[in-house]
């Protein structure tokens, strides 16, 4: 990780472990596309404070979570503790697991996106370590955001406005996502949320996803 993205999560670490809420677009595809089987192996990449590891833990999954920044996993190790989830530092593009170790895999909040200069490093192990027929969920940024668009249309990489660097995904990138994977379909968030919880900006999304904030890449090996 790029050191002026590490020292931001660093000191973010605390206002992460202190999160706790269960995003909506989360519930939705976690619900649709993981099957909460007791026992189903789920590794969480860029756990960050551990925030949605006790909903997942919740739906019956055997979880390990693994963040680059050290201050992360210690918050995430705290916000765990008693439940039965391990928390590893770990690099996400050079995981220390067997090949085909696990049934699901997720990189929730934008968190592939931080992952400098190529995000793929970090889905070629995700592929890796995930069964055969195992799945995987990407989170990232879309570059055609509307109310971004204007200064990240062309830059792969951009700051937020935290200035952590991020890649902007575009509907291109499922063609470098189908390398690793065999199936991927593409979700953007605001497109999974129920049209009667919709505000106007929602309504707009909902009619062209394309310039939706957030989008999902779901890939099946
Ligand atoms: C936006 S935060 C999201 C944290 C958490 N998933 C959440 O939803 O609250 C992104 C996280 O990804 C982690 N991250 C970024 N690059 C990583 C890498 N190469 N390996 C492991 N974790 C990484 C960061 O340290 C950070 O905690």
């Amino acid at each position: 990780m790029i050191k002026n993205n590490f020292d931001i999560y660093t000191k973010q670490a605390d206002i992460y472990g202190k999160a706790d809420y269960w995003r909506s677009d989360e519930e939705f595809l976690v619900n649709k596309y993981f099957n909460p089987q007791k026992g189903r192996k789920l590794l969480v990449l860029g756990c960050g404070g551990g925030r949605t590891l006790p909903y997942l833990q919740e739906k019956g999954f055997d979880i390990t979570a693994i963040d680059i920044v050290p201050k992360m996993v210690e918050a995430a190790q705290k916000k765990v503790q008693g439940l039965n989830i391990k928390v590893l530092e770990m690099d996400a593009t050079n995981l220390k697991f067997d090949n085909e170790s696990f049934d699901y895999v997720f990189f929730p909040f934008h968190g592939l996106g931080c992952i400098y200069p190529n995000i793929y490093r970090a889905v070629s192990e995700a592929e890796r370590v995930l069964k055969k027929d195992g799945l995987a969920i990407f989170n990232l940024h879309n570059r055609f955001f509307l109310r971004g668009i204007y200064k990240k249309f062309y830059k792969k990489y951009a700051k937020d406005s935290y200035g952590i660097l991020v890649y902007g995904a575009t509907p291109l990138d499922f063609f470098k996502f189908k390398k690793y994977f065999k199936k991927v379909i593409i979700s953007y968030r605001i497109s999974m949320l129920p049209w009667k919880h919709a505000n106007w900006k929602d309504v707009c999304y909902k009619l062209i996803p394309i310039l939706d904030k957030s989008m999902y890449f779901i890939c099946k090996k």
